[in-house]
């Protein structure tokens, strides 16, 4: 015997039982995004390595740490660690800028980081997201929070927190930056190695470090003044303000978030997470923010952008788990031709029908239809010959003969 082989550390099987709940999250999706006028973009899951350090930026840890990149005919190849990156090269590739605006693009599929797998954190993971392409003004960014909210509502999870921020444009934000990078350089020393590399490269992202000694220095006075200050400019200023407007009129509440930076280098103005008390550590089940400056960066005519990716693991385990659906007849018959026929008949009209393929004796046969189906439709000698099915209701247990054309008409 050979050995048993197991799935890949930071992955999973997503098994015929659970199989529901995805289906269920993706038609939602389907609806709501479409209900904003949004269409689904398929695009592949390997891409040149180039469009994520490039995109998503060669500073932050899904390029450094987490890529999965593999040679192919002498090109470098990565497993997507994200979809905006991809949804960007797909519409300055497929010439989307000539499209009237805004280009709305929903996707769902796997995304690939190498993480320390644990809760809420896999290796190959889900994401459901949308991208909006041409719009500049904070109505856009309303209507992408909007579509967000909508979504997690649709799915029944309606008390999750959204929070906001403005990161400014590189202009104001280099400013900013300067002016952290100086009130933290005395303690340049005391901070862990990840904030060290940081603290040149990536400065705005020593805020979002985890670790207990760097949080303490960035808690001291001096440094919270820099953090909490007003750096925007004018313009962002007004951007964020007028976004916040429109969340108060649509009714979505929100926490304003300054340490809030997000892990991908791509964002400009606002940006946004939803979290879950539920979930532990990993409490973002959605992330997002504008990206004015990507589509030129990666080619394309300047455009600016906004959307947001949500981890369907994570929304998926904090809905309450649903029933997988039964079939909603299953033939007990001894005679499979006539099984065979019927069975057709019935799935021609929709319906979800199985028998038994394996010559079983009548009460097995029984057994099994009360265990996978809503209905028993039984097709023995008698019936054949009159040209019936007695239909057994198999939750109440009532039985009755009727017509066979009838048998497409059962309850479901
Ligand atoms: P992100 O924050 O890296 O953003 O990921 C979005 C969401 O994906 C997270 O909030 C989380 O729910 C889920 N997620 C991320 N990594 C993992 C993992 N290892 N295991 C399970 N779930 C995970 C983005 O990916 C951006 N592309 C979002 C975006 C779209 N921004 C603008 N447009």
């Amino acid at each position: 015997m050979g050995q048993i082989l197991k799935v890949l550390k930071g992955t999973k099987d997503i098994l015929p039982q659970d199989i529901n709940m995805w289906q269920f999250v993706e038609e939602k999706a389907n609806k709501v995004f479409s209900s904003f006028g949004v269409k689904e973009i398929r695009t592949p899951i390997i891409e040149v390595t180039e469009l994520f350090s490039r995109g998503v930026g060669d500073t932050t840890d899904i390029v450094n740490k987490e890529m999965y990149t593999f040679e192919k005919s002498e090109r470098s190849i990565t497993l997507r660690p994200e979809n905006t990156a991809g949804v960007v090269r797909s519409y300055i590739e497929n010439g989307m800028h000539r499209l009237p605006a805004p280009v709305k693009l929903w996707y769902h599929g796997p995304m690939f980081r190498y993480e320390r797998p644990q809760a809420g954190r896999q290796r190959q993971f889900h994401q459901v997201g949308v991208e909006m392409f041409g719009i500049k003004q904070p109505a856009a960014d309303a209507e992408i929070i909007l579509m967000a909210t909508d979504f997690l509502k649709s799915v029944g999870l309606n008390d999750l927190e959204v929070e906001i921020n403005s990161l400014g444009c590189p202009k104001c934000r280099a400013d900013f930056k300067e002016k952290l990078k100086a009130v933290i350089k005395p303690y340049l020393n005391n901070l862990c190695e990840d904030c060290q590399n940081r603290y040149e490269k990536n400065p705005l992202r020593l805020l979002d470090c985890k670790v207990p000694e760097c949080q303490a220095i960035y808690a001291k006075k001096e440094i919270q003044e820099v953090i909490m200050s007003d750096f925007l400019c004018d313009e962002c200023r007004e951007h964020y303000k007028e976004l916040k407007l429109y969340l108060d009129n649509l009714g979505i509440k929100y926490n304003e978030n300054k340490l809030l930076v997000r892990g991908l280098d791509y964002y400009t103005r606002t940006v946004f997470e939803i979290k879950s008390n539920n979930l532990g550590s990993q409490n973002a089940v959605c992330g997002g923010g504008r990206y004015d400056n990507l589509v030129e960066q990666l080619g394309g005519e300047p455009t600016p952008a906004i959307g947001f990716a949500m981890g369907m693991e994570r929304l998926i385990s904090l809905l309450p788990q649903k029933e997988s659906k039964k079939l909603d007849g299953y033939i007990v018959s001894n005679d499979s031709q006539e099984a065979f026929k019927l069975a057709q008949e019935l799935r021609a009209h929709g319906l979800n029908i199985e028998f038994d393929l394996a010559n079983k004796k009548f009460t097995k046969q029984l057994e099994k239809a009360s265990k996978v189906a809503n209905y028993a439709l039984i097709l023995g000698e008698d019936e054949i010959k009159s040209n019936q099915v007695s239909v057994k209701n198999l939750a109440t247990g009532e039985q009755k003969a009727i017509n066979r054309e009838d048998c497409k008409n059962i309850e479901v």
